[in-house]
């Protein structure tokens, strides 16, 4: 049984691009009903195209307030049938309107460790302070900017010589493992949220293979296929 997902874009779509191929792969448990983005030239949509996805363009610009940005996005939602929203590089603040709407069911994907590094320059706010370790964050959406209970985190080796994009592409590689993975677990009823904790639900799958990947600490651990 898979759970109807909207994912909302606003650039490149590279999450998106892992989510797409792991559902492909019949390991994710996510029907992806819609790609929305708030900006027509965000590449993410052609991939969404190109797999015979729905798209939508919802642009901020054309709306007088957030509010009324927020109701829009969740009128096509809701239209789409999605009942899980995935945020995969969507730049827009969402406000209490659009969390309320999709309590404890909205993930986001965060390149830094949070609650370290929020905001939209991640990785070359990492790279300048000189941490020698960053990583992503993948969490659940509340009312306050990359806020929410942490579902899953993994880090990367950070090195002196890193600009941002040198630490944004290893933490990009991470990104796709850990972000289709957050999102099974989401969709196959595994997360449940106490405090600002998120418990995982155990279940009897093998460990991933981690081959190829780098030094990299991910926990919870990936499971097989992702
Ligand atoms: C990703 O690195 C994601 O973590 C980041 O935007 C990029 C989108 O790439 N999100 C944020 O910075 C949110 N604050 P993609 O379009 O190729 O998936």
């Amino acid at each position: 049984m898979k759970t109807p997902v909207a994912v909302l874009i606003s650039g490149s779509g590279s999450n998106l691009q892992a989510m797409l191929d792991k559902a492909a792969a019949g390991v994710l448990a996510a029907d992806i009903r819609l790609v929305l983005s708030n900006r027509g030239d965000a590449y993410g949509l052609a991939r969404a195209a190109k797999c015979g996805i729905p798209t939508a363009v919802v642009e901020h610009g054309a709306y007088p307030c957030r509010e009324a940005f927020d109701t829009a996005l969740v009128a096509a939602i809701r239209k789409s049938g999605a009942e899980v929203v995935v945020l995969a590089g969507f730049m827009r603040i969402l406000g209490p309107g659009f969390v309320t709407a999709f309590s404890q069911r909205i993930l986001n994907i965060h390149p830094a460790l949070l609650p370290s590094f929020p905001g939209v320059h991640g990785q070359p706010d990492a790279a300048r302070h000189g941490v020698k370790i960053s990583g992503c964050t993948v969490h659940f959406v509340d009312e306050k900017m990359d806020h929410g209970p942490i579902v899953i985190q993994a880090a990367v080796p950070a090195h002196a010589e890193d600009d941002g994009k040198a630490l944004g592409g290893r933490i990009l590689a991470l990104e796709h493992r850990i972000f289709p993975q957050a999102v099974h677990w989401l969709c196959t009823g595994r997360l449940s949220i106490v405090g600002r904790h998120v418990r995982l639900a155990p279940a009897d799958v093998a460990p991933a293979d981690m081959s190829g990947l780098g030094p990299c600490l991910v926990n919870p651990p990936l499971e097989q296929g992702f």
